[in-house]
């Protein structure tokens, strides 16, 4: 399925979940040269499918697979003990961690070992799994050999069925923007977030509950994830902004408008990061010493990180509105051509 006909499908949903008419004006036409998607450098990665979710076998494998999705779609509730926020991995790996460039789980299970420069030693794939814990999930990290570990991993094993092992599988990650032609600008930024995002997000970023569930996640604020994740690097915001976001709509912002709008949503505040030191120009040293990151940054006079923002009522959208990420068909992944890559470091901050 390609992104114009997901658009089409998802158009009815959408509408009638937030009053949302972008697909018809985003969507309805090929995009403009400009946002067309940046291909990724060669080699070119290796393609690879996951098998349907129906493949899951029906044996005490297979229960622990379907544990880790369940862990994976509904975090908070089957893991309360490692989770510090209102997010799920889903969230940020769409479709379940299926979908291509959203960092999916069937190209990690593959790239593991891998040394990192955040941890600066070489991570296990469960010890990847503990970093989003401690700090997109503003949780806990499961101990390893715990069981919510062993059936996210399990999970993440059974979706690279069949897949090559120490590549580099096509849609992989977030995919990697280039520099943009002007600097980010968060003034930019805003406006973007306040046409394209603000309607699901919130105005505050605070995240829309709809029936009594958060149907669209915090990107900001004390419900979501902390100074220490990823998603914190303007960089990797971009690249998943660009991709999947506005939801359905991925690939429809220019490569601008995606570094700008990362920009606004990485310029607010948000947990501390747990390793805070007691000093935040310090821990920015430690920790954030790259442009990426606007951890102790100074944003209209208040120096980002220096306040935890306090917990509050989240907005609700107008009664008639639905949760509607779940009802969303996911568009799958691309295919590319194959040239096996070994995936030798991870330099993320
Ligand atoms: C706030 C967003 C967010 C949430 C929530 C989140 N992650 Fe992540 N995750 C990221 C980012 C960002 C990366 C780094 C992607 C990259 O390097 O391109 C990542 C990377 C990963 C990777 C490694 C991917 C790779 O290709 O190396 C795994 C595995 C992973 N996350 C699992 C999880 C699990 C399990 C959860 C829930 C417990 C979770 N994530 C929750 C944002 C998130
Ligand atoms: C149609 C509703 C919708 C729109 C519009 C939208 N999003 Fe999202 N966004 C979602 C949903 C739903 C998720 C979680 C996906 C899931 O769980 O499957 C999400 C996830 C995210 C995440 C990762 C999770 C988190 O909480 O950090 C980021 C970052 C994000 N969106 C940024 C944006 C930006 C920036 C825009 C505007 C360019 C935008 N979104 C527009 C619905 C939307």
């Amino acid at each position: 399925m390609n992104a114009r006909s997901a658009c089409r499908g998802r158009l009815a949903l959408l509408a009638a979940a937030v009053g949302l008419a972008g697909c018809t004006q985003h969507g309805a036409s090929p995009p403009p040269a400009a946002t067309a998607r940046v291909l990724p450098a060669a080699p070119a990665a290796v393609a690879f499918t996951p098998p349907p979710r129906r493949a899951i076998p029906d044996d005490a494998f297979g229960a622990v697979v379907r544990q880790g999705e369940a862990l994976f779609t509904r975090t908070g509730q089957a893991a309360p003990q490692f989770v510090g926020n209102a997010l799920t991995c889903q969230n940020c790996h769409l479709d379940a961690g299926r979908l291509a460039d959203s960092a999916p789980l069937w190209a990690a299970w593959v790239g593991y070992p891998v040394y990192r420069s955040k941890t600066g030693h070489v991570n296990t794939f469960a010890e990847r799994l503990q970093g989003c814990f401690r700090f997109s999930m503003n949780g806990k990290a499961p101990p390893l050999g715990d069981p919510v570990l062993v059936a996210l991993e399990s999970y993440s094993y059974w979706m690279a069925t069949g897949a090559p092992t120490h590549v580099t599988l096509a849609g992989a990650g977030y995919p990697i923007l280039p520099q943009p032609e002007q600097t980010p600008d968060r003034v930019r930024g805003k406006a973007v977030y306040t046409a394209k995002c603000s309607i699901c997000h919130g105005a505050e970023g605070r995240g829309r509950e709809a029936w009594g569930r958060l149907a669209f996640p915090p990107l900001w604020g004390p419900d979501s994830f902390n100074w220490g994740a990823g998603m914190g690097n303007v960089n990797l915001a971009a690249g998943f902004i660009k991709a999947n976001m506005p939801l359905g709509n991925g690939w429809s912002l220019s490569d601008q408008e995606a570094w700008d709008v990362a920009l606004y949503v990485d310029s607010q505040e948000r947990p501390q990061d747990p390793r805070y030191t007691g000093d935040v120009a310090e821990t920015r040293a430690r920790f954030h010493d790259t442009p990426m990151s606007m951890y102790g940054r100074v944003v209209d006079g208040h120096v980002l990180g220096s306040v935890a923002p306090q917990a509050g009522a989240r907005p609700r959208p107008p009664s008639a509105d639905r949760p509607a990420a779940a009802a969303f068909v996911r568009r799958r992944g691309r295919a590319a051509p194959a040239t096996p890559q070994p995936r030798t470091t991870k330099e993320q901050p």
